[in-house]
């Protein structure tokens, strides 16, 4: 687990590929010792940009893909490198752009996994670092023992934490809080899961959500989720751990993987009459009862089918995990009702429309307990304008810059309802600022700079289109904007 980030350069991959229906040539290329990323254009000779590649992220087992910042905002590159084709080749969702995409934000939550001391991106912006993003690369001591430099700094006096002698939800929270994602994860109420410390419990900080009624042998799903069906985690209860079978500080050599693993089942199943005479053909267990299933091609899916089932089955069948409209909380005791709903709104975000009025009914009951819960009141506020009841969705979100003067999504919100009300100084007061600290969103870019060409001061849209370029270049539709604001005659409505 060490390696699964560093410096671009320790685990550096020169390759270059053209990507058909955009008709984008990416290069990955080393220059005075840096790795650099460029991307280029024969339908637009315009596009010619350089990218130097700070970090890697994946350990190499399926690919690596590399992260790039430009002036304090941190990006994750289009393009990944992938082991089982030894190439190239647009990320998985972006293979059918006909252009090169829009910058991809790379965000806390999705580096509080691969990285250690993963830091908050600065106030009201998405993934903007005034230093760095996390301070190690890979998985440290830290990741499972907590703070150990205090531990160093007074002899020995402050514990480090032993995860094997912590009650048992803090134990399992140990592996759980980078081994399960379930369908849906939610912070809980003033909680941020980088805050999560080896010793605490990882109920307190998230609430993981599955969509119910389907096989969960059929989905693809998590170790943890898997094991806990299995007979032995079942019968075993709290004794058995991940620890049963897997030493984080040891991953056994091809060679010794079979005899490893064997002891490990042995450790539980003692009768020795039986060992000796099942199956003495095959000393691996595992490949009978454990074996591995077609899903390791995808991140983020069990490999080996931690069921520990008697009788071997094929592969796990695969299943697309996002049809069903009822959400269930997994290993998370104290989910209620408000991360329910926030789990049918982010349901709705990934684009399941069918689940809004069910999050927007949570939300509207909940609504005398949510004043002080800004994800809350962002989901409400987004949920009330898609409903198209503008003043709920204004007081809202007033309520929701009150408690956080820079929220974003505040902000932007706020902005478009000005604008639609037809206050254009109102609106651009709100997105000015909201810009400068997220000079890529380009979304943002957009609504501001039409607001501001109504204004009349095609100046100041020419040059929020031109800024937000620096991170996004040669997208269409901004350039298209460019030139359609180079003259804006006041009080065009
Ligand atoms: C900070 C996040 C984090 C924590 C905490 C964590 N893991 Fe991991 N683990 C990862 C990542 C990321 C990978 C894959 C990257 C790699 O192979 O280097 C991984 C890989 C693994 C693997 C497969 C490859 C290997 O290195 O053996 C096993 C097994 C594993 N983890 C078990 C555990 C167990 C057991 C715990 C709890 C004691 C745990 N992990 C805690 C992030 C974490
Ligand atoms: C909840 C913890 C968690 C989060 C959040 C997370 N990952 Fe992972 N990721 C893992 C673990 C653990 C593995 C390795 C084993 C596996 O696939 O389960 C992994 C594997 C990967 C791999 C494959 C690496 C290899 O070994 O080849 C890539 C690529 C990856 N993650 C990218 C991302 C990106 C990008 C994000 C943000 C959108 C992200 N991950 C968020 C835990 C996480
Ligand atoms: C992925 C999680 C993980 C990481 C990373 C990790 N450890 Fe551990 N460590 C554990 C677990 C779990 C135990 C308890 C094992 C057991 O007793 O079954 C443990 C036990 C220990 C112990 C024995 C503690 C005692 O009181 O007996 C020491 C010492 C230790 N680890 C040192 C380290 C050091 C040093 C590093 C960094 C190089 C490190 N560990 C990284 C999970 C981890
Ligand atoms: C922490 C203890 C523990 C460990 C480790 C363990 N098991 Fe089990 N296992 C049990 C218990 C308890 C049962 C249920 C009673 C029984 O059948 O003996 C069980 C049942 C089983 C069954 C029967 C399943 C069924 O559905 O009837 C199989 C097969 C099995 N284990 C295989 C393994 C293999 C293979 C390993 C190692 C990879 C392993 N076990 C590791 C405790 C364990
Ligand atoms: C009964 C033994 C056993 C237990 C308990 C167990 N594992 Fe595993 N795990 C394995 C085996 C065997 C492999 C395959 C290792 C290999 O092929 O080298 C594996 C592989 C993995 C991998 C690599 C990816 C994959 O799916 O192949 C991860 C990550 C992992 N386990 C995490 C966990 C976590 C987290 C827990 C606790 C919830 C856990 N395991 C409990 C036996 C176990
Ligand atoms: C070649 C495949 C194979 C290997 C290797 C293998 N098993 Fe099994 N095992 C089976 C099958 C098939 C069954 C179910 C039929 C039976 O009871 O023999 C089974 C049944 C079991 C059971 C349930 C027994 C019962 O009476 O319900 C346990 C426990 C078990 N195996 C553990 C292990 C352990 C531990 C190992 C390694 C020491 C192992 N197996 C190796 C194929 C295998």
């Amino acid at each position: 687990m060490a390696n699964a980030s560093g410096a671009a350069m320790d685990k550096f991959q020169a390759g270059a590929f053209t990507h058909k229906s955009s008709g984008v040539t990416y290069k990955v290329f080393a220059r005075d010792k840096q790795a650099m990323l460029s991307f280029q254009s024969a339908r637009d000779p315009q596009l010619n940009t350089e990218r130097q590649l700070d970090y890697f992220l994946g350990s190499g087992h399926l690919g690596i893909t590399y992260l790039y910042s430009v002036q304090g905002y941190l990006f994750e590159s289009p393009v990944a490198y992938y082991s089982a084709s030894q190439s190239y080749d647009m990320k998985p969702g972006l293979e059918t752009l006909t252009a090169l995409p829009p910058a991809l934000p790379m965000q806390s939550a999705c580096m509080r996994c691969h990285m250690s001391a993963v830091q908050k991106s600065d106030p009201g912006t998405v993934h903007h670092y005034q230093g760095l993003p996390f301070l190690h690369t890979g998985i440290t001591c830290e990741a499972c023992h907590g703070d150990t430099r205090q531990h160093v700094l007074t002899g020995g006096k402050a514990a480090v934490v032993n995860p094997a002698k912590l009650d048992v939800p803090r134990r399992d929270s140990v592996c759980i809080s980078c081994h399960l994602e379930g369908d849906i994860s939610v912070e809980r109420p003033g909680r941020s899961a980088i805050d999560y410390k080896p010793g605490d419990s990882i109920s307190d900080y998230l609430s993981y959500f599955v969509y119910e009624g389907k096989d969960a042998t059929k989905r693809g799903v998590s170790e943890i989720e898997q094991l806990s069906l299995s007979k032995c985690k079942r019968m075993s209860g709290d004794k058995m751990s991940c620890m049963s079978c897997h030493n984080p500080h040891y991953t056994p050599r091809p060679e010794e993987r079979a005899s490893f693993y064997r002891a490990k089942c042995l450790a539980c199943h003692t009768d020795a009459a039986f060992a000796a005479t099942h199956h003495p053909e095959n000393p691996d267990c595992t490949a009978c009862h454990m074996p591995r299933s077609g899903a390791e091609n995808i991140p983020h899916v069990a490999w080996t089918d931690h069921r520990i089932r008697k009788t071997p089955e094929t592969a796990l069948a695969m299943q697309d995990i996002n049809d069903g409209d009822t959400l269930t909380a997994i290993f998370s005791p104290q989910a209620g009702n408000r991360d329910l709903a926030l789990a049918y709104y982010n349901a709705v975000l990934d684009g399941n429309t069918a689940l809004q009025d069910k999050s927007y009914q949570l939300l509207e009951s909940l609504k005398s307990e949510i004043s002080n819960d800004k994800d809350a009141l962002a989901a409400l506020g987004v949920l009330s304008e898609k409903r198209g009841d503008y003043k709920e969705a204004t007081m809202t979100f007033e309520q929701l810059r009150k408690l956080d003067p820079e929220n974003l999504i505040a902000l932007l919100n706020l902005g478009v309802l000005r604008a639609k009300s037809g206050d254009l100084q109102g609106a651009a007061a709100l997105l000015q600022p909201a810009f400068e600290r997220n000079q890529d969103i380009v979304g943002l870019a957009k609504n501001l700079a039409t607001i501001q060409c109504s204004l009349g001061d095609a100046t100041a849209a020419q040059k929020t289109l031109q800024t937000t370029s620096q991170y996004n270049p040669g997208l269409q539709d901004v350039q298209r904007l460019l030139v359609e604001f180079s003259s804006c005659p006041a009080n065009k409505p």
